[in-house]
């Protein structure tokens, strides 16, 4: 089969379509023919180098959808030809991927292999706001980097999930229409206005979920609108900083921080991943969540998809297709 390969660290030229071997499935494992994988920031991390276990040669690609063409010894819940999207166990830039059972989720027939690709974003938007930040009715979410492929499905459920007001940054005027079409309330061009200060001025008491990828001195700021009672939920480092927080911003108010990782929950509770996406996977059936798909590549050009995510100016989910 094909598959995309980074032999060293570096930048997005380091991805290499070539010829591999095809995947053989362990006990408890399938192989999935691919029909759609997606880009995330994480792939590139791990294509830059300095980011969890990545050493080359690896495939890059965390999550796919498509077809069971083989099953390993054990696996009971699956069967051949089944329309699956799953978590991958190595990269999900390949014609074939590997897959652990408890990994993969059956696709509604009316969810298509594009949608489906998208589950791995959706199932960290509804953890983050139904497991980490315990969102209530009527509450004020604020979602930074709204436009991207988390910060697009964040938007969609916030709203599904009873949110009040939510209020998303972006890093252009180009991606405002966007975000508002998804069902934002309110959206901050944090380029041109200060998105605390603005979060204060549109809810006097500050946002009660904050939900943020971007970490350092944005996470910092963030402290600064967070109202009493509120979460601070950090589930990335796209701006590279960490932040640092002063405990008496907590305890007087009520505030807490917190981590979220899907990974952990891969390793820790994969049953609860797998509630999670029966949940989003009705959504998706229902047209009550949709996966925004900013652009579309063929699998040979992911340097292109690659680079388009780093260019910051990609919409939603940027795919790729064998
Ligand atoms: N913890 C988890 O389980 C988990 C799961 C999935 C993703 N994540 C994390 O969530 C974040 C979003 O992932 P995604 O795949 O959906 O990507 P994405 O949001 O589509 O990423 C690109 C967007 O991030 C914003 N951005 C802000 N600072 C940036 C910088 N220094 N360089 C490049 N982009 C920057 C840009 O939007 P603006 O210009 O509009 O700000 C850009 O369009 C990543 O940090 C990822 O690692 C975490």
């Amino acid at each position: 089969m094909n598959a995309v390969v980074v032999h060293h660290h570096g930048g997005p030229e380091q991805l290499v379509y070539e010829s591999v071997t095809d995947p053989i499935p362990d006990e408890g494992q399938v192989v999935i023919e691919t029909r759609c994988s997606s880009v995330n920031f994480a792939d590139i991390k791990a294509r830059r180098g300095g980011y969890k276990n990545y050493e080359p040669p690896f495939i890059p690609g965390l999550d796919a959808a498509g077809v069971i063409t083989a099953l390993g010894s054990g696996v009971q819940s699956l069967k051949l030809g089944q329309r699956v999207a799953a978590y991958t166990t190595g990269g999900a830039y390949a014609e074939k991927v590997l897959a652990e059972e408890n990994l993969c989720f059956l696709l509604p027939e009316t969810v298509s292999f594009e949608q489906g690709a998208g589950i791995g974003i959706f199932i960290t938007a509804y953890n983050l706001l139904t497991l980490a930040g315990r969102l209530q009715k009527g509450e004020t979410v604020l979602i930074h980097a709204g436009a991207g492929g988390v910060g697009s499905s964040l938007i969609q459920l916030a709203k599904v999930l009873g949110a009040g007001r939510v209020l998303t940054t972006v890093g252009s005027e180009a991606k405002k229409a966007l975000v508002s079409e998804l069902g934002a309330d309110e959206v901050i061009n944090y380029r041109q206005e200060d998105f605390a200060q603005r979060v204060l001025e549109i809810s006097s008491n500050g946002a009660d979920l904050i939900l943020d990828s971007i970490a350092g001195e944005t996470a910092e700021k963030g402290m600064s609108c967070l109202a009493p009672f509120g979460r601070l939920v950090i589930f990335g480092h796209t701006g590279a900083g960490a932040a640092q927080f002063d405990s008496k911003q907590l305890h007087s108010q009520n505030r807490a921080v917190l981590g979220y990782s899907s990974g952990g929950y891969r390793k820790h509770y994969p049953e609860i991943l797998q509630q999670s996406a029966e949940a989003v996977l009705k959504l998706l059936a229902e047209k009550r969540l949709r996966l925004l798909i900013g652009a579309s590549f063929k699998l040979e050009q992911a340097a292109k998809a690659q680079a388009l995510v780093e260019s910051r100016k990609s919409s939603g989910k940027v795919l790729l297709t064998p």
